[in-house]
């Protein structure tokens, strides 16, 4: 198979990692995130076409941060640092770094020359994001200043002929104007890359290198619906047919109609040659959650039962040689650079089986972003309501039901978000709130229906608005809207009498309920 093209970032610990091999993807050249120990000798042998040098939170002339052997100046390979990174290659190389008396935060403008290669096409005057107390004070020899701020002399710095090239500020950051304009300069006319990243070549490649691990042996996957699990399955289908069995443990905590629509995409009427084995094991969930109320006991509950089932299953099936597991790039990249991803559980149902008896995993997706997970996706010919639907979690409505789980509670739950989700689409809201449901709480009060009391459940509506689920707003959807779908909920779910809409950000509030 041909090489294709990589630009390393190195990690220095900065909270951007991942952004900046995410943008350099967006230009379509391949990154990868590599720990800063990597060593000199190892980065020769996977012969990057450039290096990034990230930020992080030290000062260089700490004895315990982070450095780099100076032979890494000496590869011929191209440098490009970033903040820390920056202040990394000036004092390595010979140069000073200083402690400003108050720190550079946010949006600055920066006076830049435009001669210099990182900075071709870009305005002289460009607004960039910083986040930086140490500066650079003094350049190494062959270095030349290539951008400066009023209180930083040095924001920008090249030495064209070593091909090194330094920024104080952070490209990657959204804020950054034309941040995406000085990693393509970097990565094309610095580094020589031809832009060989596509997702249709990432779904040939891996189709080809999947045939060529597995052979004639037999797989099994276990799928959940998630967009995560449905490319991976996707693509393991198209790579080795019906050697792969994909086992789909509906635990009667989907949405509502979830578990037709993943087997009309896998099951026998789909378009996939595959094995698809659905098993019904509601009951069997409803059973284990009775009597329980504590969240985090319900997720354990859910999740051993789910493995519990998925290893019933397995055995049925006999020997299987591989494991498909759903990892994608950043569950790699968090649970620690160069070592074997440690799946958190928070992520996946319950990790891997103990009791299934295979040789080897696959991660197909393991080297992937999310958001070129889903356009493999595409490639792959999955239906865009797959590939672009919001988060659900993998204890599903079991986190949405407050308190006790029971079957009765679930339909009242599966209807109320249908009807919101339904209101939201008609509204063309259902890409302005990132993720959005209904739940039910475990408050019932009184009310009247007709000429009768009522006494039923309150269902709260929840829609946030976020880029990465880590902080999030409420949606501020239209009253008209939220009225209407107030008004079906109550008239067309039995057991519903009231409803509420959640206001609360996170932080302090979370996304679920529980
Ligand atoms: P929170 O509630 O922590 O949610 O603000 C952040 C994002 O994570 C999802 N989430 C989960 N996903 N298992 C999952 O697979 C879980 O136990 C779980 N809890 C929360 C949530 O839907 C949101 O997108």
């Amino acid at each position: 198979m041909k090489m294709r093209e990589m630009i390393m970032v190195l990690d220095f610990g900065g909270q951007y990692n991942q952004l900046i091999a995410r943008r350099v993807r967006d230009e379509g050249v391949y990154a990868e995130v590599y720990s800063y120990e990597i060593g000199v000798e190892k980065i020769r042998e996977l012969d990057p076409k450039g290096i990034i040098f990230t930020g992080g939170p030290n000062s260089v002339y700490l004895e315990e941060s982070p450095h780099i052997d100076k032979a890494v100046f000496d590869l011929g390979i191209p440098i490009l640092g970033i903040c820390y990174g920056t202040q990394l290659i000036a004092y390595t190389l010979g140069g000073k770094v200083e402690t400003a008396p108050t720190s550079e935060y946010g949006k600055t403008d920066v006076n830049v020359d435009t001669g210099d290669i990182l900075f071709r096409g870009v305005r002289p005057v460009t607004t960039t994001w910083m986040s930086h107390t140490d500066y650079v004070s003094s350049i190494p020899e062959g270095f030349r200043i290539t951008g400066s701020t009023p209180v930083c002399p040095v924001a920008a710095m090249s030495d064209p002929e070593r091909k090194i090239y330094a920024v104080q500020f952070h490209p990657e950051v959204q804020h950054c104007r034309e941040g995406n304009k000085m990693l393509h300069n970097f990565v094309y006319d610095v580094c020589g890359c031809t832009g060989d990243w596509k997702m249709n070549s990432f779904v040939d490649d891996s189709i080809r290198a999947i045939r060529e691990k597995v052979g004639s042996g037999r797989v099994l996957c276990a799928l959940s619906g998630g967009v995560d699990s449905s490319v991976a399955a996707t693509l393991m289908a198209k790579a080795v047919g019906e050697q792969l069995t994909c086992v789909f443990v509906d635990h009667g905590l989907l949405r509502k109609n979830e578990g037709d629509e993943v087997e009309a995409v896998f099951g026998p009427a789909g378009p996939y040659k595959l094995n698809f084995i659905r098993v019904n094991a509601q009951e069997e969930f409803y059973e284990k959650l009775a009597g329980i109320e504590e969240p985090e006991q319900k997720r354990k509950v859910i999740g051993e039962e789910f493995i519990r089932i998925f290893e019933r299953e397995a055995k049925k099936i006999g020997k299987v040689d591989f494991l498909v597991q759903g990892t994608i790039y950043p569950d790699v990249i968090e649970s620690g650079l160069g070592k074997s991803a440690v799946i958190k559980s928070h992520h996946n149902v319950g990790g891997l089986p103990e009791h299934v008896d295979f040789k080897d995993i696959i991660e197909p997706l393991r080297m992937l972003f999310k958001d070129e997970v889903r356009r493999a996706g595409l490639e792959l010919g999955l239906p865009e309501h797959l590939v672009y639907r919001q988060p659900f979690p993998g204890p599903g409505l079991g986190i949405r039901i407050i308190g006790e789980i029971t079957a009765e509670k679930v339909r009242m739950v599966q209807e109320a978000d249908h009807i919101f989700r339904e209101e939201l689409g008609i509204a063309r809201l259902d890409r302005f709130a990132n993720q959005y449901f209904a739940a039910l709480t475990n408050m019932r009060s009184v009310g009247v229906m007709g000429d009768f009391r009522t006494y039923d459940y309150a269902c709260v509506l929840r829609a946030v608005v976020t880029d990465d689920f880590m902080t999030a707003e409420a949606a501020d959807l239209p009253y008209s809207v939220l009225q209407r779908v107030m008004t079906r909920i109550v008239n067309e779910v039995r057991g519903i009498n009231r409803v509420f809409y959640d206001l609360t950000s996170k932080p302090p509030g979370t996304i679920e309920f529980e």
